[in-house]
């Protein structure tokens, strides 16, 4: 069911610290950041010729990514995305498998302005998995 990896997110404090990083040190293609509201997140896309990383910052009080910064102050790896062909088809084979989708189990609208889902993360090793559909 899953394809391609489709990028790997890790939270930060500082975006600009880790673009700097990755863009000097590493020599990765590293886009601008981006607020995203109505995520309560700003992202950053390296780009690498297999995959994608996401670097995502707390934006606003109520981020999401605020906790998980609590509990690793360092940052540190916080979902996985894989890319599915149908989002709703992949969710009611996964939700008849036992799997958990967070929130409403519908779609949103992603930081690449694709539906995506998240799934609980016990469900899969302690990974909070993601999925886009391509
Ligand atoms: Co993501």
């Amino acid at each position: 069911m899953i394809g391609r990896l489709n990028h790997v997110a890790i939270a930060v404090r500082d975006i600009a610290a880790a673009s700097k990083l990755y863009r000097d040190t590493l020599g990765a293609e590293v886009s601008a950041a981006v607020p995203q509201e109505e995520h309560g997140v700003t992202t950053v896309f390296v780009t690498l010729p297999n995959t994608k990383i996401e670097f995502l910052e707390p934006l606003g009080e109520d981020s999401p990514i605020a906790k998980f910064l609590e509990r690793n102050p360092d940052g540190g790896i916080h979902h996985i995305c894989y890319e599915v062909d149908d989002i709703l088809a992949a969710r009611d084979q996964l939700k008849a498998k036992g799997a958990r989708v967070l929130g409403s189990g519908e779609p949103k609208t992603g930081a690449h302005g694709k539906p995506v889902l998240f799934l609980h993360p016990k469900d899969f090793n302690g990974t909070l998995v993601e999925l886009e559909q391509a």
